[in-house]
């Protein structure tokens, strides 16, 4: 590894000396669970920041610091930390019982609202999480087809259950550790925003695919489909009789029908997740009847899927709550704010002579430390992670909270004044982060 510069030392001593608490709660956390960690996404060296409070944009750490959000747990709360009216909600339906071990009136009105928002949604199921919800949406593609195999995209990020975590990030071509090889015979990977090579393999593998599975947007990288590239996917898959899933548990924030609407895009099966259980735990999927009824109960050998909290009520309440609040000019101002934030950073990028791009769409976009233009997520994986880690830690410094991979989303309740924080703090961290490479080159050019 090379060694740090100065520059790094004096971000990662500041991170320290800031955050004794949060230190502490780390040190505790070491001996009760491995490496201190549940949450890899959110894990980092020395330790991530322990947070005691979220409002509004803005979170308080354990030692009392305030930050400005820029993460809104990966994207689910898109009215901000404890919104009133979701709150509200919740505590409406807690005070009525929090769930209640069978069916519930929430459950028919979520489903009637994300199927009116998404036509291609016939029918659906509840379930806890995005990755339980891409879980069900496989099997259901795999009890229809009866066969066996999936596609995902290198870089395609579905959740972590098994199949799905093969080839999670462009840069991982192995078979990832407790993934049987039996698991991994079954996935094919393609390659996102390749039509030619995806076609190929799908062609090639249309006897026992029954699914390909695709964001619209890959949350990793913010990377925007083409809209060829999604139409050929539908195309093919519908030629070889493939299911297409289109997994909109962070793009559905991004148009009142998901991406697919603004995409003019018709898949078979969708996934759920983030912002229809409005800040709690969520999960849904749902398509085509007559793929969807291979769960219905009332039919012989039909799949099994239950959960102790699926559309529990205190959810669902919470997710009604917060799409409510989200019509068509919610959605078209969230993604306008979006644009000209993604804007003014590229802007920033082009004054201090940085190798990077902000790519994206609407109110969802990710840094990219490596020259432009970054459309795939092999492009993407060229950036040094080093200064990735830089510039978090250096925006942490600056009362900047963000994602380790530097993913930045827009709730519905920014203002102005937060967004004016943001670009000063974003300026003043890639101007460390430019003058550490300028340092690591300097010092390579001795040696
Ligand atoms: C596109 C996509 N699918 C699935 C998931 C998994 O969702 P969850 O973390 O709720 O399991 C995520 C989570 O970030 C995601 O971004």
């Amino acid at each position: 590894m090379d060694a740090l510069t100065t520059i790094e030392r004096d971000e990662r001593e500041a991170y320290l000396t800031r955050t004794p608490a949060s230190r502490a709660l780390h040190d505790r956390a070491r001996e009760v669970m491995p490496g201190g960690d549940t949450r890899t996404g959110t894990f980092h060296a020395p330790y991530p920041l322990f947070i005691a409070d979220g409002a509004g944009c803005h979170l308080t750490d354990a030692d009392g610091h305030r930050y400005l959000d820029t993460l809104y747990n990966f994207t689910s709360l898109l009215h901000g930390h404890a919104f009133p009216p979701v709150l509200e909600a919740i505590a409406r339906q807690a005070a009525r019982g929090t769930v209640h071990g069978t069916a519930n009136a929430l459950q028919v009105e979520m489903a009637e609202t994300l199927g009116a928002r998404v036509p291609s949604v016939e029918r659906l199921r509840f379930c806890n999480s995005g990755t339980e919800a891409t879980m069900g949406a496989i099997r259901a593609a795999r009890a229809f087809t009866d066969r066996p195999a999936i596609m995902k995209m290198a870089g395609g990020y579905h959740g972590s259950h098994d199949p799905v975590a093969i080839a999670m990030s462009a840069a991982e071509t192995g078979r990832p550790p407790g993934v049987t090889a039996n698991t991994a015979a079954d996935v094919v990977v393609g390659r996102f925003n390749d039509l030619t090579d995806t076609t190929t393999l799908i062609r090639d593998h249309r006897d026992r695919l029954a699914a390909v599975i695709v964001e619209p947007m890959l949350g990793s990288g913010a990377l925007v489909a083409e809209r060829a590239f999604l139409d050929g996917l539908r195309q093919v898959t519908r030629d070889c009789g493939v299911l297409l899933i289109l997994d909109e548990v962070i793009t559905f924030r991004l148009g009142v029908g998901g991406l697919q609407q603004a995409f003019g895009v018709t898949p078979d099966l969708t996934s759920f997740g983030k912002i229809v259980g409005g800040g709690l735990p969520v999960g849904a999927f749902g398509g085509r009847a007559d793929v969807m009824a291979t769960f219905d109960p009332s039919r012989r050998g039909a799949i099994a899927h239950s959960g102790t909290y699926n559309g529990n009520a205190t959810t669902l309440a919470a997710g009604l709550a917060t799409l409510a609040r989200f019509g068509e000019a919610d959605v078209a101002a969230v993604n306008a704010g979006g644009e000209a934030l993604r804007a003014r950073l590229n802007a920033v990028i082009a004054q201090s002579g940085a190798s990077a791009v902000v790519t994206g769409y609407g109110s969802l976009m990710q840094l990219h430390l490596t020259a432009a233009p970054v459309t795939r997520p092999d492009e993407g994986a060229r950036a040094d992670l080093r200064w990735v880690k830089l510039m978090h830690l250096a925006l942490a410094n600056r009362g900047v909270f963000s994602s380790t991979r530097q993913l930045y989303v827009l709730p519905t309740v920014i203002t102005a004044v937060e967004l004016d924080a943001f670009v000063a703090a974003f300026t003043e961290a890639l101007g460390v982060v430019v003058a550490a490479q300028a340092a690591a080159a300097a010092t390579a050019a001795v040696l």
